[in-house]
């Protein structure tokens, strides 16, 4: 699949959601970014390493990618190279094409603990579909191995 036809995977109905539910999120991203890490550290350890910034401004960074990048869900010829940038900055942070799976799931399980029973199963799809969406441009810029159909992660995590 390459990148436009991945990215046209998320349906305008999908989009809306996740950018309706993003706007819940915001004023609690404080928090948010705080669960966040906290899952993710849980779920590999390993990955404490990698941040050398503090994690609150590291929290607000990441918050302010994911409102933009959300917010730009439906101007994807201006999304497509800011994450493709992006993606190759994580390399020189030393993020490994597999690291992108607990991100996604520290993600997901955060909106879910955020939103709570706003949470929906349609808008966890929605969001999942969104992730993987992102997580695949980011790896394809990235990592010249990465293909989005055959990649399996056999890395194992913490639940
Ligand atoms: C949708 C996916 C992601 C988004 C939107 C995102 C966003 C960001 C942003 C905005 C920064 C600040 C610097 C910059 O602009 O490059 C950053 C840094 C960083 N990100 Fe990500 N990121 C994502 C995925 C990941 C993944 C999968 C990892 C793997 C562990 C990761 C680990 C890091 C690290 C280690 C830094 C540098 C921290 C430091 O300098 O201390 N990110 N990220």
């Amino acid at each position: 699949m390459s990148c436009v036809e991945s990215v046209m995977a998320i349906t305008e109905r999908q989009k809306q959601m996740v950018m309706d539910s993003f706007k819940k999120v915001e004023p609690i991203s404080e928090v948010a970014a705080d669960i966040f890490y906290t899952k993710l550290f849980h779920y590999d350890p390993s990955l404490k390493t990698l941040f050398k910034s503090d994690m609150k401004s590291q929290g607000k960074k990441l918050m302010a990618a994911l409102k933009l990048a959300v917010n730009t869900l439906n101007n994807l010829d201006a999304l497509v190279p800011v994450l493709q940038k992006m993606a190759i900055k994580h390399v020189e942070y030393g993020v490994k094409v597999e690291d992108y799976t607990p991100v996604g799931n520290a993600l997901i399980n955060t909106l879910e603990e955020g939103l709570g029973a706003e949470f929906t199963p349609e808008l966890k799809a929605a969001w999942v579909d969104t992730y993987k969406v992102m997580a695949n441009v980011m790896r394809q810029a990235a990592y010249p191995n990465f293909k989005p159909d055959t990649f399996k992660n056999s890395k194992r995590y913490h639940h």
